[in-house]
């Protein structure tokens, strides 16, 4: 996986991409394909983990990496979207789970339940509108997460969804620090 910082500070997402599918991702609208990617044999996940190098990422910024076919967002927050993911009342959410693959699918879908252990400003997910399957958009919508322009999915700073067609939180991958600046997904 390569690696480029932004040196202008211009771009909020950075895309690390192999193929030619980044535009389709910096364009947020198109129907990430609905095939058997989607769907890995168990075999399949339990080889695949790749590592990801998060140490140019600045608050309030993300990444954008393929995984398992598949985006995933990895966005280091500011302290403003902190706290108004953690000052939502969870029972209220239209998806109250945690979607986290890291805990029990009943848990409550707090900010803490879905965020990194001990590294509250780090949140993965994946990068997919639990709607139809597009590609959301970060920065964007009306809490100040993502936005699904297909058909206008808001999720908040949790990723939860918070208004729109969608029916759940969007979910979150295995994920973990190994060191101070390196995640690993799966
Ligand atoms: S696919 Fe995201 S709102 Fe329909």
């Amino acid at each position: 996986m390569s690696h480029t910082d932004d040196p202008h500070g211009t771009r909020r997402d950075f895309l690390y991409y192999a193929t030619a599918g980044a535009g389709v991702v910096v364009a947020g609208a198109a129907v990430w394909p609905l095939v058997d990617q989607m769907n890995p044999s168990s075999d399949v996940q339990a080889l695949s983990s790749i590592r990801v190098d998060v140490g140019g990422v600045e608050p309030g910024t993300q990444l954008t990496v393929k995984w398992l076919g598949k985006p995933v967002f990895i966005r280091r927050r500011t302290e403003e979207e902190i706290l108004e993911a953690r000052a939502v009342d969870v029972s209220s959410l239209p998806d109250p789970f945690a979607e986290n693959a890291n805990i029990d699918g009943t848990a409550p879908a707090t900010d803490e339940n879905r965020t990194l252990d001990g590294r509250e400003d780090w949140l993965v997910m994946m990068g997919v509108c639990t709607h139809l399957g597009c590609v959301p958009l970060g920065d964007a919508g009306d809490f100040g997460g993502w936005f699904c322009p297909c058909h206008g999915s808001h999720y908040d700073t949790a990723g939860r969804i918070r208004r729109g067609p969608a029916p759940k939180n969007l979910p979150v991958p295995v994920a973990e620090f190994v060191d101070e600046t390196t995640i690993v997904l799966g």
